[in-house]
């Protein structure tokens, strides 16, 4: 199954479509409208309870980036981004007011890990996930530089900037993993 012409030509099944992990970055500085404008649109994430749980550590301090990069191989690229989103949870919070010790805390924060990744593609820039909660060499590391408060657990960076790299945009349905009304296995 295909897209039609005209939900191709949408705009916003474009940028859906459109956004890939791009981990290499040009130098040049990201607009502050264009920050605002992410931010805005990490701040419209869904939450469970709508709990609203996420901060961000917005970063554009060069040697801040640097440092992170330097931390571990696995982090290396956030040394070459112009830009950077930490979404942060004070878990500890999260349990206590909302009660919710069913982990969805992560969850929260993917819905604006992807909101931030699908606005910066929206805005003509570019950006990848990089996980940092249970990594080992990276939370432990990252979470000082940030000076995060006791019990606030980052779940991952988005990186972003303007890309130095392109890749395709994806396209068509696995059917291999699609299963309509019932699992069909073998299909
Ligand atoms: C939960 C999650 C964690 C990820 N962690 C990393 C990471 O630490 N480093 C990285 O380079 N990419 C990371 N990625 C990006 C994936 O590698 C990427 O989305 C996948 O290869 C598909 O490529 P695409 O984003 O271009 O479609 C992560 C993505 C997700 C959803």
């Amino acid at each position: 199954m295909t897209l039609s012409d005209t939900q191709r030509q949408n705009e916003t099944i474009g940028v859906i479509l459109g956004r890939r992990s791009i981990r290499v970055f040009e130098a040049r500085k990201v607009e502050p409208e264009k920050v605002e404008t992410i931010l805005e649109c990490a701040f419209a994430a869904p939450s469970a309870m709508n709990a609203q749980p996420c901060h961000i550590v917005a970063i554009d301090d060069k040697d801040l980036l640097t440092k992170i990069g330097a931390a571990n191989e696995r982090t290396r690229m956030a040394g070459d981004a112009p830009l950077a989103f930490a979404v942060c949870v004070d878990v500890a919070n999260y349990e206590k007011v909302h009660r919710l010790t069913d982990g969805t805390w992560m969850e929260d924060g993917a819905c604006v890990m992807e909101n931030i990744l699908l606005a910066a593609r929206a805005l003509g820039l570019e950006g990848v996930w990089l996980q940092i909660a249970n990594r080992k060499g990276r939370e432990e590391v990252v979470t000082p530089m940030l000076h995060l408060p006791a019990g606030v657990r980052i779940l991952a960076m988005a990186l972003v900037g303007y890309g130095a790299e392109s890749k395709a945009p994806h396209s068509g349905v696995d059917t291999a993993r699609l299963h309509r009304n019932i699992w069909q296995p073998g299909r």
